[in-house]
Protein backbone atom coordinates (compact mmCIF):
# COMPACT_ATOMS: atom_id res chain seq x y z
CA UNK A 1 0.00 0.00 0.00
CA UNK A 2 1.39 3.36 -1.04
CA UNK A 3 0.61 6.44 1.11
CA UNK A 4 0.04 9.75 -0.52
CA UNK A 5 -1.18 13.45 1.56
CA UNK A 6 -2.54 15.61 -0.99
CA UNK A 7 -1.30 18.89 1.12
CA UNK A 8 -4.01 21.46 1.26
CA UNK A 9 -1.49 24.04 -0.25
CA UNK A 10 -1.92 22.20 -3.50
CA UNK A 11 -5.68 21.21 -3.69
CA UNK A 12 -6.67 24.52 -2.86
CA UNK A 13 -5.13 28.35 -2.62
CA UNK A 14 -4.35 29.18 1.09
CA UNK A 15 -4.66 32.42 0.65
CA UNK A 16 -8.29 32.21 -0.44
CA UNK A 17 -11.06 30.77 1.56
CA UNK A 18 -13.05 28.34 -0.02
CA UNK A 19 -11.09 27.98 -3.28
CA UNK A 20 -10.12 24.67 -4.79
CA UNK A 21 -7.85 23.31 -7.25
CA UNK A 22 -9.66 21.03 -9.51
CA UNK A 23 -6.82 20.57 -11.87
CA UNK A 24 -4.35 19.34 -8.97
CA UNK A 25 -6.62 16.84 -8.16
CA UNK A 26 -7.63 15.73 -11.79
CA UNK A 27 -3.66 15.36 -12.55
CA UNK A 28 -3.32 13.33 -9.27
CA UNK A 29 -6.49 10.89 -10.28
CA UNK A 30 -5.13 10.53 -14.20
CA UNK A 31 -1.22 9.24 -12.77
CA UNK A 32 -3.02 6.92 -10.44
CA UNK A 33 -5.74 5.87 -12.68
CA UNK A 34 -2.46 4.09 -14.69
CA UNK A 35 -1.08 2.40 -11.54
CA UNK A 36 -4.36 1.04 -9.83
CA UNK A 37 -5.52 -1.54 -9.14
CA UNK A 38 -1.94 -3.46 -9.41
CA UNK A 39 -0.83 -0.85 -6.22
CA UNK A 40 -3.09 -0.67 -3.87
CA UNK A 41 -3.32 3.64 -2.28
CA UNK A 42 -4.21 5.29 0.67
CA UNK A 43 -5.02 9.11 0.53
CA UNK A 44 -4.87 12.13 2.54
CA UNK A 45 -5.74 15.40 1.95
CA UNK A 46 -5.12 18.08 4.04
CA UNK A 47 -7.44 20.96 5.07
CA UNK A 48 -6.12 23.83 3.03
CA UNK A 49 -8.26 27.32 2.79
CA UNK A 50 -11.81 24.98 4.03
CA UNK A 51 -10.22 23.72 7.50
CA UNK A 52 -7.35 25.88 8.95
CA UNK A 53 -9.27 28.80 8.32
CA UNK A 54 -12.60 27.37 9.74
CA UNK A 55 -10.32 26.28 12.97
CA UNK A 56 -8.56 28.81 13.51
CA UNK A 57 -12.17 30.92 13.62
CA UNK A 58 -13.57 28.34 15.92
CA UNK A 59 -10.19 27.96 17.88
CA UNK A 60 -10.87 24.72 17.79
CA UNK A 61 -7.33 23.59 19.05
CA UNK A 62 -7.45 25.56 21.92
CA UNK A 63 -9.63 22.54 23.18
CA UNK A 64 -13.33 22.93 25.10
CA UNK A 65 -14.26 24.14 28.73
CA UNK A 66 -16.88 23.34 30.30
CA UNK A 67 -20.04 24.99 29.05
CA UNK A 68 -18.87 26.00 26.19
CA UNK A 69 -22.11 24.93 23.70
CA UNK A 70 -20.73 27.70 20.92
CA UNK A 71 -17.76 26.02 20.32
CA UNK A 72 -19.26 22.40 19.53
CA UNK A 73 -21.31 24.45 17.07
CA UNK A 74 -17.81 25.37 15.96
CA UNK A 75 -16.32 21.75 16.19
CA UNK A 76 -19.23 20.44 13.75
CA UNK A 77 -18.81 23.39 11.27
CA UNK A 78 -15.23 22.82 10.80
CA UNK A 79 -15.83 19.42 9.97
CA UNK A 80 -18.81 20.36 7.76
CA UNK A 81 -16.10 22.35 5.76
CA UNK A 82 -13.85 19.47 5.61
CA UNK A 83 -16.44 17.19 3.94
CA UNK A 84 -17.14 19.88 1.45
CA UNK A 85 -13.83 19.92 0.15
CA UNK A 86 -13.63 15.91 0.43
CA UNK A 87 -16.81 15.55 -1.20
CA UNK A 88 -15.02 17.73 -4.03
CA UNK A 89 -11.77 15.26 -4.16
CA UNK A 90 -13.80 12.37 -4.23
CA UNK A 91 -16.13 13.52 -7.24
CA UNK A 92 -12.91 13.96 -9.29
CA UNK A 93 -11.56 10.38 -8.28
CA UNK A 94 -15.40 8.42 -9.53
CA UNK A 95 -15.23 10.57 -12.28
CA UNK A 96 -11.54 9.39 -13.50
CA UNK A 97 -13.44 5.60 -12.46
CA UNK A 98 -11.12 5.36 -9.15
CA UNK A 99 -13.26 3.76 -6.04
CA UNK A 100 -12.64 6.67 -3.58
CA UNK A 101 -14.10 6.03 -0.45
CA UNK A 102 -14.34 8.50 1.96
CA UNK A 103 -13.43 7.91 5.61
CA UNK A 104 -13.80 11.03 8.43
CA UNK A 105 -11.29 10.79 10.65
CA UNK A 106 -12.79 12.21 13.43
CA UNK A 107 -15.10 9.55 13.30
CA UNK A 108 -12.13 6.82 14.07
CA UNK A 109 -9.33 8.87 16.18
CA UNK A 110 -9.23 10.22 19.41
CA UNK A 111 -6.14 11.86 20.39
CA UNK A 112 -5.08 13.24 23.97
CA UNK A 113 -2.98 16.32 23.98
CA UNK A 114 -2.87 15.91 20.31
CA UNK A 115 -1.25 12.81 20.11
CA UNK A 116 -3.18 9.52 17.93
CA UNK A 117 -4.26 6.98 21.24
CA UNK A 118 -6.68 5.53 19.67
CA UNK A 119 -6.99 4.68 15.70
CA UNK A 120 -9.89 2.44 14.48
CA UNK A 121 -8.23 0.97 11.45
CA UNK A 122 -9.82 -2.23 10.57
CA UNK A 123 -12.71 -0.43 8.00
CA UNK A 124 -9.70 0.90 6.51
CA UNK A 125 -7.82 -2.27 6.14
CA UNK A 126 -10.93 -4.01 4.88
CA UNK A 127 -11.87 -1.57 2.44
CA UNK A 128 -8.24 -1.86 1.12
CA UNK A 129 -8.88 -5.12 0.50
CA UNK A 130 -12.12 -5.12 -1.36
CA UNK A 131 -10.53 -2.98 -3.91
CA UNK A 132 -11.26 0.61 -2.44
CA UNK A 133 -9.37 3.54 -2.16
CA UNK A 134 -9.58 5.43 1.02
CA UNK A 135 -9.38 8.86 1.37
CA UNK A 136 -9.19 10.33 4.88
CA UNK A 137 -8.46 13.71 5.74
CA UNK A 138 -7.26 16.20 8.51
CA UNK A 139 -10.07 17.07 10.69
CA UNK A 140 -11.55 18.10 14.18
CA UNK A 141 -10.66 15.16 16.53
CA UNK A 142 -12.12 14.56 20.33
CA UNK A 143 -9.07 14.67 22.67
CA UNK A 144 -9.15 13.07 25.80
CA UNK A 145 -7.48 16.09 27.99
CA UNK A 146 -8.43 18.48 25.72
CA UNK A 147 -12.45 17.93 24.81
CA UNK A 148 -11.65 18.61 21.40
CA UNK A 149 -8.65 19.37 18.87
CA UNK A 150 -7.37 19.22 15.11
CA UNK A 151 -5.77 16.20 13.90
CA UNK A 152 -3.56 16.91 11.22
CA UNK A 153 -3.42 15.53 7.47
CA UNK A 154 0.33 14.98 8.32
CA UNK A 155 -0.25 13.14 12.15
CA UNK A 156 -2.67 10.95 9.89
CA UNK A 157 0.37 9.44 7.26
CA UNK A 158 2.32 8.98 10.42
CA UNK A 159 -0.02 7.11 12.31
CA UNK A 160 -1.66 5.42 9.13
CA UNK A 161 2.22 4.24 7.58
CA UNK A 162 3.68 2.35 10.72
CA UNK A 163 0.08 0.60 11.84
CA UNK A 164 -0.31 -0.32 8.20
CA UNK A 165 2.86 -1.25 7.39
CA UNK A 166 3.06 1.19 4.15
CA UNK A 167 5.44 0.87 0.98
CA UNK A 168 6.09 3.83 1.02
CA UNK A 169 4.53 7.34 2.06
CA UNK A 170 4.68 10.61 -0.46
CA UNK A 171 3.41 14.41 0.30
CA UNK A 172 2.65 16.07 -2.27
CA UNK A 173 3.28 20.16 -2.12
CA UNK A 174 3.75 23.37 -3.53
CA UNK A 175 7.63 23.58 -3.83
CA UNK A 176 9.88 20.90 -5.30
CA UNK A 177 10.51 19.21 -1.55
CA UNK A 178 12.12 20.36 1.52
CA UNK A 179 14.35 23.31 1.66
CA UNK A 180 17.20 24.72 3.78
CA UNK A 181 15.67 27.99 4.66
CA UNK A 182 12.15 29.33 3.07
CA UNK A 183 11.32 27.76 -0.29
CA UNK A 184 11.92 31.22 -3.37
CA UNK A 185 14.60 32.95 -1.11
CA UNK A 186 17.76 33.76 -2.16
CA UNK A 187 20.72 30.44 -1.74
CA UNK A 188 17.48 28.61 -0.73
CA UNK A 189 18.43 24.77 -1.67
CA UNK A 190 16.92 22.11 -1.82
CA UNK A 191 17.74 19.29 0.18
CA UNK A 192 17.90 15.43 -1.11
CA UNK A 193 17.27 13.14 1.83
CA UNK A 194 16.78 14.58 5.20
CA UNK A 195 17.07 12.39 8.34
CA UNK A 196 16.82 13.66 12.30
CA UNK A 197 19.91 15.58 12.07
CA UNK A 198 18.22 18.30 9.71
CA UNK A 199 17.63 21.44 10.00
CA UNK A 200 15.63 24.02 8.29
CA UNK A 201 14.46 27.60 8.79
CA UNK A 202 10.92 28.35 7.50
CA UNK A 203 9.63 31.83 6.37
CA UNK A 204 6.47 33.59 6.59
CA UNK A 205 3.98 30.48 6.43
CA UNK A 206 0.65 30.47 5.58
CA UNK A 207 -2.68 29.77 7.19
CA UNK A 208 -1.80 26.08 8.89
CA UNK A 209 -3.10 25.77 12.23
CA UNK A 210 -0.83 22.32 13.01
CA UNK A 211 2.31 23.69 12.34
CA UNK A 212 2.83 23.63 8.82
CA UNK A 213 6.48 22.29 7.31
CA UNK A 214 8.55 21.77 10.99
CA UNK A 215 5.24 19.05 12.27
CA UNK A 216 5.27 17.75 8.26
CA UNK A 217 9.16 16.70 8.72
CA UNK A 218 8.51 15.76 12.60
CA UNK A 219 5.65 13.20 11.44
CA UNK A 220 7.62 11.94 8.39
CA UNK A 221 10.47 11.03 10.96
CA UNK A 222 8.54 8.85 12.98
CA UNK A 223 7.90 6.46 9.81
CA UNK A 224 9.27 3.64 9.40
CA UNK A 225 9.23 3.69 5.96
CA UNK A 226 10.75 5.35 2.75
CA UNK A 227 9.15 8.94 2.71
CA UNK A 228 9.19 11.62 -0.46
CA UNK A 229 8.43 14.83 -0.26
CA UNK A 230 7.42 16.11 -4.28
CA UNK A 231 5.78 19.03 -6.55
CA UNK A 232 2.34 17.92 -6.77
CA UNK A 233 1.76 21.03 -9.17
CA UNK A 234 3.92 19.15 -11.90
CA UNK A 235 2.38 16.18 -13.83
CA UNK A 236 4.18 12.90 -13.58
CA UNK A 237 6.04 13.58 -10.22
CA UNK A 238 3.73 11.30 -8.75
CA UNK A 239 4.26 8.60 -10.85
CA UNK A 240 8.14 9.16 -10.74
CA UNK A 241 7.75 9.10 -6.62
CA UNK A 242 5.85 5.72 -6.81
CA UNK A 243 8.11 4.01 -9.02
CA UNK A 244 10.77 5.21 -6.88
CA UNK A 245 13.11 7.41 -8.96
CA UNK A 246 14.90 10.46 -7.78
CA UNK A 247 13.13 13.25 -7.34
CA UNK A 248 12.51 15.87 -4.56
CA UNK A 249 13.25 15.31 -0.83
CA UNK A 250 13.20 11.42 0.60
CA UNK A 251 14.01 10.40 4.06
CA UNK A 252 15.01 6.71 3.85
CA UNK A 253 13.02 3.49 5.82
CA UNK A 254 14.63 3.26 9.03
N1 LIG B 1 12.10 25.08 4.48
C1 LIG B 1 10.97 24.78 3.83
N2 LIG B 1 10.95 23.74 2.95
C2 LIG B 1 9.82 23.40 2.29
N3 LIG B 1 8.64 24.08 2.44
C3 LIG B 1 8.59 25.12 3.29
C4 LIG B 1 9.75 25.53 4.02
N4 LIG B 1 9.42 26.61 4.76
C5 LIG B 1 8.14 26.87 4.53
N5 LIG B 1 7.62 26.00 3.64
C6 LIG B 1 6.23 26.01 3.15
O1 LIG B 1 5.51 24.94 3.75
C7 LIG B 1 4.38 24.68 2.95
C8 LIG B 1 3.91 23.27 3.13
O2 LIG B 1 3.38 23.10 4.41
P1 LIG B 1 1.84 23.36 4.72
O3 LIG B 1 1.49 22.68 5.99
O4 LIG B 1 1.45 24.79 4.58
O5 LIG B 1 1.16 22.69 3.46
P2 LIG B 1 0.26 21.46 3.32
O6 LIG B 1 0.65 20.40 4.24
O7 LIG B 1 0.26 21.21 1.86
O8 LIG B 1 -1.17 22.03 3.74
P3 LIG B 1 -2.23 21.36 4.73
O9 LIG B 1 -1.70 21.47 6.09
O10 LIG B 1 -3.46 22.17 4.51
O11 LIG B 1 -2.35 19.97 4.24
C9 LIG B 1 4.80 24.96 1.53
O12 LIG B 1 3.77 25.71 0.92
C10 LIG B 1 6.09 25.76 1.66
O13 LIG B 1 6.01 27.00 1.01
MG1 LIG C 1 0.07 21.54 7.00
Amino acid sequence: MILIKLGGSIISDKNKPFSFNEGVVRNVAAELKNLYPEKSFILVHGGGSFGHPMARKYGIRGGLAAGETKKLIGFSHTHEAMLELNEKIIDIFLKAELPAFSISSSSIFITDKGNIVHGELKVIKEALKIGLIPVLFGDVVIDESKGMDIISGDAIMAYIANEMKAEKAIFLMDVDGIYDREPGKKDARLIDVIDETTVIRHGMEKIDVTGGIKNKIREAMKMDCMVYFINGMVKGNLTKAIKGEKIGTIKKRK
